[in-house]
């Protein structure tokens, strides 16, 4: 089968995984309104192109946070990367490493931090973190994370509970006996781990925007908060003194009915004004939707599911693959557009439609 979109891995995934790995993928909240409109919403953003610029050469290099990365496309942090791929997170930080971008590791993977960084020495990596209320385990990662030389810490605002995911629901969803969120393990000792491999209502419900100086009291590392999807928030983050935000709305997986994250963006870029760096995932599947997304102010975008699919394909090869295909298509847009490098990308380049 030839690969030549991210949709052909999709295709593929959904043949070979076992169903239940699939649901969990590919779900959303409720009737996955905001999932699906993650993707629709491109469709109704149109380009205007500018010609005749001399796109012999291109650059598609950008910096996050000051580290040079080699196109602006980074993988989003998802959990249980072994349901995928049975050297799971490994296999993740090993292709982020060669296509030199940013890989995020979520508290939820099936290969510890110290493994995840063995298995790529050197890689630019950022770590997720959802706190939990026994907030020792929170701090103890963190603090980890950061001896391992991950280069960034980024909270995930959106998930304060775990959004109604009908199919999970259905097909009783649980973690394979033989895999275990490794960063967590003996954490949660003795408890009943029934949701998603943990206890029942670990999580921390009644995080707050001042848990912000807390994760500052406890690492130097730079603070993203991932999740943001109104201008008053993004005014929030800045106050707080977070360095960047991601713009997200989970996939979908949390709030259904929300916006799509292109949307979104817009009011966030607007409010933020340039003073903390913008970045937003949801909903990219070709290179053009990169473009768009930069247009409208995003720094860089990060691919949840399709690195997923990659993963399901061949491992940290098919994960390659598809951030290859991303980059491929990515540069083809920029040149077909009139832009030689990330830098010439602007709000000039786009038009909404008025359907
Ligand atoms: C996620 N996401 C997520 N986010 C997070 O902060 N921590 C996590 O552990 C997870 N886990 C997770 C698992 C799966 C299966 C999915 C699909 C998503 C959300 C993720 O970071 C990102 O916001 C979305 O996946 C982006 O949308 P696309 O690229 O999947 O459309």
């Amino acid at each position: 089968m030839a690969m030549v979109c991210l949709s052909d891995f999709e295709a593929y995934a959904k043949k070979y995984l076992p169903k239940i790995a699939w649901d969990f993928f590919a779900a959303g909240a409720d009737e996955c309104s905001t999932r699906d409109e993650n993707i629709l919403a491109y469709k109704r953003i149109h380009f205007r192109p500018r010609m005749l610029r001399d796109v012999s050469v291109m650059d598609t290099r950008t910096k996050l946070l000051g580290t040079e990365i080699s196109f602006p496309v980074g993988i989003a942090p998802t959990g249980f990367h072994q349901l995928a791929w049975p050297d799971g997170e490994k296999s993740t930080a090993r292709a982020a490493n060669a296509m030199n971008t940013c890989y995020i590791a979520s508290t939820y993977s099936t290969c510890t931090l110290e493994e995840i960084s063995a298995a790529a020495p050197g890689g630019f990596r950022w770590f997720q973190l959802y706190i939990h209320r026994n907030r020792a385990v929170s701090q103890q990662l963190v603090q980890r994370a950061e001896a391992l030389g991950f280069q960034g810490l980024v909270l995930t605002a959106d998930l304060p509970y775990t959004g109604k995911r009908r199919d999970d629901v259905r097909n009783g969803f649980r973690l394979p006996p033989h895999m275990k969120l490794k960063n967590l393990e003996g954490a949660f000792e003795g408890d009943d781990c029934s949701e998603y491999g943990l206890p029942p209502n670990s999580l921390d419900p009644s995080v707050t925007w001042n848990d912000i100086y807390w994760l500052q009291s406890l690492t130097r590392l730079p603070i993203i908060i991932k999740g943001i999807l109104t201008k008053e928030d993004a005014e929030l983050a800045v106050r707080h003194g977070a360095q960047g935000i991601i713009v997200s709305n989970h996939g979908g997986r949390q709030l259904d009915g929300g916006p799509a994250t292109i949307d979104a963006l817009i009011e966030v870029v607007e409010a933020v004004q340039g003073r903390i760096e913008v970045y937003l995932d949801g909903g990219i599947r070709k290179g053009s939707d990169v473009l768009k997304a930069l247009a409208l102010g995003a720094k860089c975008v990060f691919i949840g599911r399709p690195a997923l699919w990659g993963l399901a394909y061949k491992g940290e090869e098919g994960l390659q693959d598809v951030l290859k295909i991303l980059h491929d298509e990515f540069r083809l847009s920029m040149a077909l557009a009139g832009c030689a490098s990330v830098s010439e990308i602007g709000r000039h380049l786009v038009q909404f439609s008025k359907l």
